[in-house]
């Protein structure tokens, strides 16, 4: 029965595309059709060294920390935590004052707040449904907003800097890591075509495609100052690729994820390693 209800949400994606609706993609990833081996994290990973997807994914959310300078004592805004999994990491590593955290998708709060609760940290870190494009947070009271591979989906990405700008105290910094088009890269019908489904399934608003230094450039038109945006992408696509290619033939992927998103997994991973996009971690500062 999952399987029929997960093959009407999967198709429903293409048919009707467009304006911000990722918690539908999520609410079907849930949390049987990811590539984890313990974590429920959602991110494709960084690869200098991890073996495990989830060696890998832990290991992007420590770059992000370092590359934002989080520190003891700070308060955090994190948008789309996906199941938290990086929250309660962050806050061992780095020992922020708080989290809070926003997400689109309820499935995904609801989850992560009960591990969360489990973990004994919830007087540290909150978790509230809803949208990085529109904050319910008052101004200046964050040292620190994060995105963790999310903010391409966002309805826009510059609406979402515009409010990371606003609840930032002067001096607070703004950090992502990013899913971006290369620069100049792309032009052929294939490529054109795969970019536009892969665009529909995951979501994700034509606005936000632009290359490195045009996000640099908004970041600033943001009135953020010192926007620092660095690929990454070696250290991103080709390895995921590599991994998730022999992970998806493991038993206990087999067993839970639904043959559909398998099989969907299977046709673009390779595909998605080899088409013109950048990953950027990327940082800036409200002077
Ligand atoms: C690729 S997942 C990454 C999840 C998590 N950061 C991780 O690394 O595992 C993208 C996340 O962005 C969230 N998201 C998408 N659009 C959003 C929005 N407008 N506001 C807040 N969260 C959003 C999704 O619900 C999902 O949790």
């Amino acid at each position: 029965m999952a399987a029929i209800v997960d093959l009407g949400a999967f198709l429903k994606l293409f048919v009707v595309p467009g304006n911000n609706r990722a918690a539908k993609v999520y609410d079907l990833l849930s949390t049987h059709n990811n590539l984890g081996e313990r974590s429920l994290y959602l991110n494709l990973g960084y690869w200098d060294g991890p073996t495990t997807y989830d060696g890998a994914c832990q290991r992007l959310a420590e770059r992000l920390g370092e590359f934002a300078g989080l520190e003891r004592g700070q308060k955090v805004l994190d948008c789309g935590f996906g199941f938290g999994d990086q929250d309660l990491y962050w806050l061992k590593r780095f020992e922020p004052a708080s989290i809070d955290g926003l997400n689109i998708t309820e499935s995904q709060v609801r989850r992560a707040r009960a591990r969360v609760e489990e973990a004994g940290v919830s007087s540290r870190v909150r978790l509230h449904v809803g949208s990085a494009t529109r904050m319910p947070f008052p101004d200046g009271v964050f040292d620190r907003v994060l995105a963790l591979e999310t903010a391409f989906h966002y309805d826009t990405r510059e609406e979402f800097f515009r409010e990371a700008f606003r609840v930032l105290r002067p001096g607070g910094r703004i950090a992502t890591a990013d899913i971006l088009p290369l620069e100049g890269g792309g032009t052929g019908w294939f490529h054109r075509a795969a970019e536009r489904l892969g665009r529909s399934f995951w979501q994700i608003p034509k606005a936000n495609q632009y290359p490195r230094a045009e996000y640099a450039r908004r970041l600033e038109g943001a009135g953020f100052k010192n926007a620092r945006v660095e690929s990454i992408a070696d250290k991103v696509y080709a390895p995921f690729a590599r991994y998730a290619l022999v992970r998806l033939r493991d038993a206990d992927v087999r067993r839970r994820m639904n043959p559909l998103v398998r099989w969907g997994w299977q046709k673009t991973v390779g595909p998605m390693a080899r088409m013109e996009l950048d990953y950027v971690l990327a940082v800036a500062e409200k002077p």
